[in-house]
């Protein structure tokens, strides 16, 4: 390290940032090729959810047709994105913000909207980790509340977490890492309970059977936030959104990063909204693969309504396990990074035909060397 690297001033950070562990991300291809010394060819990325059938043809050619458009900037709003979004979802423009990038951009400015330093955050864990992050670093204190034995939510516990101080409660529907839904009847005793407001990660919800969106109809403190990440196959474009409450889009529009989606996220994601073929063969893809795993894998599988499924591993380590697949050649998430999850589970993107065959083939040979 040279010493003009061991220079520091942490004092000038603000102090609720400190105590905030970093987001860890599903690992690359680069990092697991350089690792193990594997052709990066023959690495499967089954860690990050992502859509393993590529993205839309559509998207790929809108992207490439607005290469030259590229020194103007984007519209502030992306307002072609919100009318595709609004199509997309039957929600009219006022109800949508279109985000970027993706929807932790989403959630960024959410919690600069409405974060007050010592306000409280309900999260049921184990979740998806960005939520904390965003949250402590505007000063919000969390309160975690485990989910129930079968992974369901155990909806009691959030509303029994409630205090005076409650500003934002999350829940991840289906959830990440366990792949389960949140129910309605326990979702609109929360949203009825709480004086806060409620944000659904719906960031898998194409997958599933059901949506909680309606009740953005019904209830003027739900935010439901989707993302283009998944199964629309757009990661690499970074673009969310969120379907609010009138009032709350209104006040989100004052603060929100202007011109935050560039002007190729924008076409990719009119494409892709109108490609419904390709989202088709996506969520088939996604359900027969899912079967095939939850059958093969010999280890417990949870039932899941995500892209992915949870593994536990038990009476082995996630980390002996995951370690094993990743010299094979096949990336997945160790969930020991997720609080809450305990050292057992692990998380696997469904995969391809041949894809999940090669990670059941890789679960057993595990076992095999027992
Ligand atoms: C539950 C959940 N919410 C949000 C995100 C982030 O989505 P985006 O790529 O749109 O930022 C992820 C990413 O994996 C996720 O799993």
């Amino acid at each position: 390290m040279r010493w003009w690297m061991c220079l520091s001033r942490p004092e000038l950070v603000k102090p609720e940032i400190a105590g905030i562990a970093e987001y860890v991300p599903g690992r690359s291809i680069e990092e697991i090729a350089r690792k193990f010394s594997l052709d990066p060819g023959s690495i499967i990325k089954l860690g990050s959810n992502e859509n393993v059938l590529g993205p839309s043809p559509k998207a790929i050619e809108a992207i490439r047709s607005c290469a030259g458009r590229v020194n103007i900037y984007p519209s502030a709003d992306a307002c072609e994105l919100v009318d595709a979004i609004s199509a997309y979802t039957g929600f009219p423009a006022g109800n949508i913000c279109a985000s970027g990038p993706g929807m932790d951009g989403l959630l960024d400015n959410l919690m600069r909207l409405l974060i007050l330093p010592d306000d409280e955050v309900i999260l049921p864990i184990p979740t998806f980790s960005y939520y904390e992050i965003a949250a402590r670093a505007n000063g919000a204190v969390p309160v975690h509340v485990n989910l129930a034995e079968d992974l369901f939510l155990d909806a009691d516990a959030v509303i029994n977490a409630e205090s005076s101080r409650t500003k934002i409660i999350f829940l991840c529907s289906p959830n990440n890492p366990t792949g389960k839904q949140v129910k309605e009847a326990d979702l609109r005793r929360i949203l009825e309970h709480t004086r806060g407001v409620v944000f659904v990660d719906e960031a898998y919800v194409e997958f599933s059977e059901h949506d909680h969106s309606h009740l953005v109809r019904e209830y003027d403190n739900i935010i439901i936030g989707r993302t283009l990440s998944k199964a629309f196959g757009l990661a690499g474009m970074r673009l969310g959104y969120g379907i609010m409450p009138v009032w709350l889009k209104q006040q989100y529009m004052k603060i929100a990063t202007p011109f935050n989606i560039s002007v190729p996220s924008i076409a990719a994601g009119v494409a892709a909204l109108s490609d419904s073929a390709h989202l088709l063969e996506s969520i088939l893809c996604v359900r027969k693969g899912r079967d095939m795993l939850k059958m093969k894998i010999p280890f417990k599988v949870y039932d899941s309504m995500a892209n992915f499924v949870l593994v536990d591993v038990s009476p082995y380590s996630s980390a002996d396990v995951a370690e094993s697949l990743l010299k094979k050649g096949i990336i997945v998430r160790d969930c020991r990074s997720f609080k809450g999850a305990g050292d057992s589970l692990i998380r696997v993107t469904v995969g391809t035909r041949t894809q999940n065959e090669r990670v059941i083939e890789a679960f057993e040979g595990f076992l095999a060397h027992f």
